[in-house]
């Protein structure tokens, strides 16, 4: 197995349609159809990323802030930001198109996290990641902390323990 893999080499790109059946009532997408399409999306850029099986462990939160109309051409775009054991962060960037309009929008940016797993489901090593562009160093260097508050709140770390977390609001107030 490659000990480092460029971010780039997991880069996964998934265009869908929104038709009828994805919608809700109101016509638009339905949250659940956008979240397992952003699901599908990251698994194989994390696939791509160690060769693996992997399963989904996390799915950071996801807001619906702009709804997405049946008819629009939906563009998911994934890429592991950085590996650690067994488990890589993959950034997802979803843009909504109006073709017929000419218009386009970025609606989400999510994170999920993935675990590489052998036949047995066992957690397996993957490669580390290597960065090329201001973006990627952004995302890799983002993603400590991200982890760190991640696995507090899924209390398999210690609050203690997350160190670059903590970093963070650490702010120096006189008192
Ligand atoms: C994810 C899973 C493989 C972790 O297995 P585990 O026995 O707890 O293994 P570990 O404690 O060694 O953790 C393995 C890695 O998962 C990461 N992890 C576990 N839970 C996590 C969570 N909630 N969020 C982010 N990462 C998590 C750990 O940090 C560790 O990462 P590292 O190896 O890079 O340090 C296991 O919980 C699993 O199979 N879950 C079900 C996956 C699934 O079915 N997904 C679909 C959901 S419907």
């Amino acid at each position: 197995m490659a000990k480092k893999k460029f971010a780039k080499d997991s880069a996964t790109i998934m265009t869908e349609m929104v038709l009828p059946n994805d919608t809700n009532t109101l016509n638009n997408l339905m949250g659940g159809r956008l979240m397992h399409w952003m699901d599908v999306v990251a698994a194989i850029a994390a696939q791509k990323h160690s060769n693996r099986i992997v399963v989904t462990a996390s799915a950071d939160s996801i807001s619906f802030k702009q709804p997405i109309a049946l008819g629009n051409v939906v563009t998911l775009a994934a890429q592991v930001t950085r590996a650690f054991n067994s488990s890589m962060e993959v950034h997802i960037e979803v843009t909504a198109e109006d073709i017929p309009a000419n218009k386009k929008t970025v609606t989400h940016r999510a994170f999920f996290t993935f675990v590489a797993v052998d036949q047995n489901g066992k957690p397996i090593e993957v490669p580390e990641v290597v960065t090329e562009t201001k973006e990627e160093i952004e995302l890799y260097e983002g993603a400590l902390r991200r982890r760190q508050l991640r696995l507090v709140l899924a209390k398999r770390m210690k609050p203690e323990d997350a160190v670059e977390l903590k970093s963070i609001f650490n702010l120096d107030i006189p008192q």
